[in-house]
């Protein structure tokens, strides 16, 4: 049996090579670049994929799996919202995610950012590396203890969060749109999106970037915080409104951002991974402000979760060799 992973880092090779080392019976081909229409016949002869990447899986490469007869494309990640699922399905092509790699590691990752911005310490690194100490003294910092954090999707990831959050301290309220289990008793979930977002001095969005959440944090939503409130988003870039965001943020009425995924992702990708220039001006703004913190998309990145993403995708992979069932199968 052959399987072949696309979008392999030097990272995950190692991981996949360990797990090779115990299924001699599998061919594994490992290949650096990400998956599309026009590197996919590499897979040739592949019972099914496995891949990673924040690119789109489109109608022409499930076609061509199709005409490859291979049926499986089993993605190391959770986020689906960059695949064309109506036109895998039509390709008879199913998927499976790995909806749980660490949901802890990106918890821990969005406190960590709140942590910084209510310390602010964006500005802090930015005046010291420009030799203002006395400056960088006098800015005051705020109490995670003392914050109301509005924590917007209450799955795998946003639980976590919110209990981590609630554990140092904060107060904390859930919003989930779908959410049926009982309350906790630390927690208080809301209705609704604004009723959330009027109390939340710290907003942090994890909920998918499907086409119904686009802008779910827009300018009118924006203007719901309270003065000074901070937002987080781990979840994805479409979520916000970047130039309601950028405006809300110039003129004072948020105190701070932290972007992991940012709405133009897919756009700065080709300079991203030819290592040159950004020069997308939204991204620019954003990064040219005092109190916003970017990272390239990474909260997901620990070694446990790379592990996981791993092992998991394959897990997916032989259960549908042994039986054809994936045991995460995802289809929206
Ligand atoms: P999940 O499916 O477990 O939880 C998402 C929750 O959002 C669900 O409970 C759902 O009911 C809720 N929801 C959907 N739309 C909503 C809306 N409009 N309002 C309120 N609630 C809504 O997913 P998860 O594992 O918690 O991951 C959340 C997202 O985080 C993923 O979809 C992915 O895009 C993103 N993510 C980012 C990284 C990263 O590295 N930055 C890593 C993993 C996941
Ligand atoms: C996800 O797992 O959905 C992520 O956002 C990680 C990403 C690098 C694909």
């Amino acid at each position: 049996m052959k399987i072949t992973a696309y979008g392999v880092s030097a990272e995950e090779r190692r991981i996949f090579e360990k797990w090779q080392a115990t299924h001699p019976d599998v061919t594994l081909q490992l290949l650096p670049d990400w998956l599309a229409a026009d590197n996919v016949a590499l897979a040739a002869g592949s019972l099914g994929i496995s891949a990673f990447q924040t690119g789109q899986y489109d109608a022409a490469l499930f076609e061509k799996m199709a005409r490859l007869q291979i049926p499986v494309l089993a993605i190391r990640n959770v986020g689906t919202d960059n695949i064309d699922f109506p036109a895998a399905a039509q390709a008879g092509i199913q998927i499976s995610n790995v909806p749980s790699y660490s949901p802890a590691g990106i918890a821990e990752y969005v406190v960590a950012l709140a942590l910084q911005l209510l310390r602010r310490l964006p500005e802090v690194t930015t005046l010291v590396a420009d030799d203002q100490l006395l400056t960088a003294r006098g800015l005051t910092g705020r109490e995670l203890n003392r914050q109301t954090v509005g924590v917007v999707g209450f799955g795998h990831i946003g639980q976590l969060t919110a209990k981590l959050f609630h554990q140092m301290g904060a107060r904390v309220l859930a919003y989930d749109a779908y959410y049926h289990g009982a309350e906790p008793t630390w927690l208080r979930l809301m209705p609704d999106l604004p009723s959330l977002l009027a109390e939340s001095n710290l907003v942090t969005l994890h909920v998918p970037g499907v086409p119904a959440n686009q802008h779910l944090l827009n300018a009118t939503n924006l203007a719901l915080l309270p003065a000074e409130a901070l937002v987080i988003n781990t979840a994805r870039g479409n979520l916000i409104d970047t130039p309601a965001l950028i405006a809300a943020l110039k003129k004072g009425a948020l105190g701070g951002a932290a972007i992991d995924t940012f709405e133009r992702e897919d756009q700065i990708e080709p300079a991203v991974q030819q290592q040159r220039p950004i020069i997308d001006a939204l991204y620019r703004e954003l990064l040219a402000l005092p109190n916003v913190l970017v990272t390239p998309h990474i909260a997901y990145h620990t070694n446990v979760a790379v592990e996981n993403m791993v092992q998991d995708s394959l897990a997916n992979l032989l259960a549908y060799a042994s039986n054809g069932q994936l045991q995460t199968p995802v289809t929206h």
